[in-house]
């Protein structure tokens, strides 16, 4: 039986979930947070901190780095993972989508590589990954990006941006190549199909004045989750999602984080000074 420890990154609202089989020690992690100094424009390594301590104290062997998508409201913390444990990356095989469309919106040029060969491992719908004991179903749950993965190991389900707790509801669909129509369907057929039972571990919790909520159940969310209750048709979700995206600021790391992110979190290539930049477009209208 697995167990599941929850890391929180108060800069960014971000959950990574570490999933450990306590017999063997194997285990995977989900949505590793690089931290990002936005004054002094450095990275440093706080969070990622965290989680090696928890590894080496309880001895685990990570096998995997897995992200959910995308990320647009953080750096991904992957490549320091893949560094001291060498354990491969993993993504959605959409990933390629995703390249593609950022590649126009930071003009990145020929040399930008969209094959997705910054990670060990694309993953399809369907597919398993043995991650030593541990086991690892693929769903695909696109609309929030169309890359978006949900992992199932035994009876929980990591849902990265697909689905959030009941009260924050489902992720954005405004983004490029994002679709309120593939989310209701991802969360619809894969998602609320799943037994009511299951846990549903999300990327993200806002939590206001509440307790942080780590996780719910998918028999919860189909009952009250407040953006799409089991309920909800299409055509009401579709125009719900239309007018409630349409009044959300955009993340506040969305260029930095998607750049770095498009490469499994690797700063861009040092120019011929040795430093790295990112790219910011900047609108005038
Ligand atoms: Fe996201």
């Amino acid at each position: 039986m697995v167990e599941v420890k929850t890391f929180f990154d108060k800069q960014t609202f971000t959950f990574t979930h570490l999933v450990f089989d306590p017999a063997s020690k194997d285990a995977v992690v989900f949505d590793p947070v690089l931290d990002l100094d936005t004054v002094g424009w450095r990275t440093y390594n706080d969070s990622l901190q965290e989680l090696d301590s928890f590894i080496s104290e309880h001895q685990l062997n990570l096998r995997y780095v897995l992200d959910t998508h995308i990320h647009a409201d953080h750096l991904s913390g992957m490549q320091h993972l893949k560094e001291k444990y060498k354990a491969p990356l993993v993504i959605n095989s959409a990933i390629t989508v995703v390249q593609e469309t950022f590649k126009q919106v930071f003009n990145l040029g020929d040399d930008f590589n969209t094959s997705g060969c910054d990670y060990d491992v694309l993953v399809k719908d369907g597919e398993q990954l043995n991650a030593g004991s541990i086991k690892i179903d693929v769903l695909h749950t696109p609309g929030h990006t169309p890359a978006c993965t949900t992992y199932k190991i035994d009876n929980n389900l990591f849902t990265g941006d697909a689905l959030f707790v009941p009260s924050i509801g489902t992720g954005r669909c405004d983004f490029p190549k994002g679709s309120a129509k593939d989310l209701y369907h991802s969360v619809t057929k894969k998602l609320y199909t799943q037994p009511d039972e299951a846990r549903v571990f999300p990327g993200h919790d806002y939590p206001g004045n509440r307790e942080l909520q780590t996780f719910t159940t998918i028999g919860e969310s189909k009952k009250s989750n407040v953006d799409l209750p089991e309920n909800r048709s299409e055509a009401e979700y579709i125009e719900f999602m239309e007018n409630r995206d349409s009044k959300l600021p955009l993340p506040r790391l969305i260029y930095q984080g998607v750049q770095v992110n498009l490469t499994a979190g690797q700063l861009p290539k040092k120019e011929s000074n040795g430093q790295s930049y990112l790219k910011i477009p900047i609108y005038n209208d």
